[in-house]
This record gives C-alpha cells, structure tokens and sequence, in this order.
C-alpha cells in the first residue's frame, strides 16, 4: 500500500473525533477512577442499585459501581472498538453476572429500569437526552452527571470533582 494512503487511513479514527468534538459530541475520555468514585459515593451507590452508564467507554464506571459498591450495571457505547474494551474487561474482572453491556446509542435504549443513571457526555448531549430522562425515569431515580449540568432535572447536590464540578440529580 501506498505509504500517503497508509497515513491517511491511520489519521481517519483521529479527524472523527475532532469532527464530533467540533459538532459537540461526546468523545472518549475517561473520567479518573477517584472521580467515579466519589460521584458514586455521593449518590449513596449500594447493592441495591441498577447504574446505567451511557456511553460506557472503556467499562470503568461498570466496573466500580459493580466491584466497590456490588451494585448491578449495565453500560451503553455506540463506539464498537470500545465496547468490545468494555466487555472484555468486565470478562476479565469476573463480573459477566453483574454486568451488561449494550453496543448500542443510548437514545435506543429505554433506560426505565435504572435505579441511577450515570452520565459524562456534553452540553449538546445533555441538553438531547433530557427529555427522554424526564420522560422515562422512574420517581427517585438518580442522575449522576460529570462536568456537565442538565437544565431542568431537580438538582440535589453540586459538588467538586477534580477541576470540574460534578452534579446529582433526582427525578
Ligand atoms: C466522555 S466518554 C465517558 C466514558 C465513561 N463513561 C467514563 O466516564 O469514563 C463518553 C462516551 O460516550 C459515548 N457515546 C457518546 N454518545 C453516545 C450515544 N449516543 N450512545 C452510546 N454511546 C455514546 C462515546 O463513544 C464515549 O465513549
């Protein structure tokens, strides 16, 4: 293969992520294991939990919530590379019954049974998936959100996380 072309096929996964950044889509970047941490702990995580993450990237929020607080969870990514990271690491942790995850776009999925529905996406994101929280969330249920509010959920407690703030929410 032509070494140009070679270039430009490595160079194509890198334009989508700033095109999406550009267009404010919520790109892959992980959130620090103390963060997911603490939001959890703010949001009283137990075994009694079913925690949604959407857009689930690399499995690590299903991964703590499941491993630290025995909650259940089930985690949504529209990106396949990063979904197959997901499932294998839940495979990997031992957590296969604890666990799902869904190689799907969260706007697909009806999210009724989540008991807590964490979220690290974008402002543009946030302000689309309103709506389909407030339409489908049971009475009680709790949002979890990284860096970015929601406008019209009830918000509980803002609180800071790292360099950013971070909010919990209850429908
Ligand atoms: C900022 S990352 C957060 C990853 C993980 N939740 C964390 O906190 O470390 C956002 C993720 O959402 C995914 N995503 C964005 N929009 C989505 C959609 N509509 N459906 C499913 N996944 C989506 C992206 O592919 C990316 O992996």
């Amino acid at each position: 293969m032509n070494l140009h072309i070679f270039l430009i096929l490595l160079m194509l996964p890198l334009l989508k992520i700033w095109f999406d950044l550009i267009r404010g889509e919520a790109v892959f970047v992980p959130l620090p294991k103390t963060t997911i941490r603490k939001m959890l702990k703010v949001a009283r995580t137990s075994k009694k939990d079913i925690v949604y993450d959407l857009g689930c990237g690399d499995g690590r929020v299903l991964i703590i919530a499941a491993k630290e607080f025995g909650a259940k969870a089930v985690g949504i990514e529209k990106n396949w590379f990063l979904y197959r990271i997901s499932k294998w690491r839940i495979e990997k942790e031992g957590l296969r019954k604890k666990v799902k995850v869904l190689h799907k776009d969260f706007f697909g999925v009806n999210l009724s049974n989540a008991t807590l529905v964490f979220a690290y996406l974008s402002k543009k994101v946030n302000r689309k998936l309103e709506p389909k929280l407030m339409k489908e969330l049971k009475k009680g249920t709790r949002v979890l959100s990284a860096s970015h509010p929601f406008e019209n959920l009830r918000l509980v407690k803002k609180f800071k996380t790292g360099h950013f703030y971070s909010y919990l929410y209850v429908i």
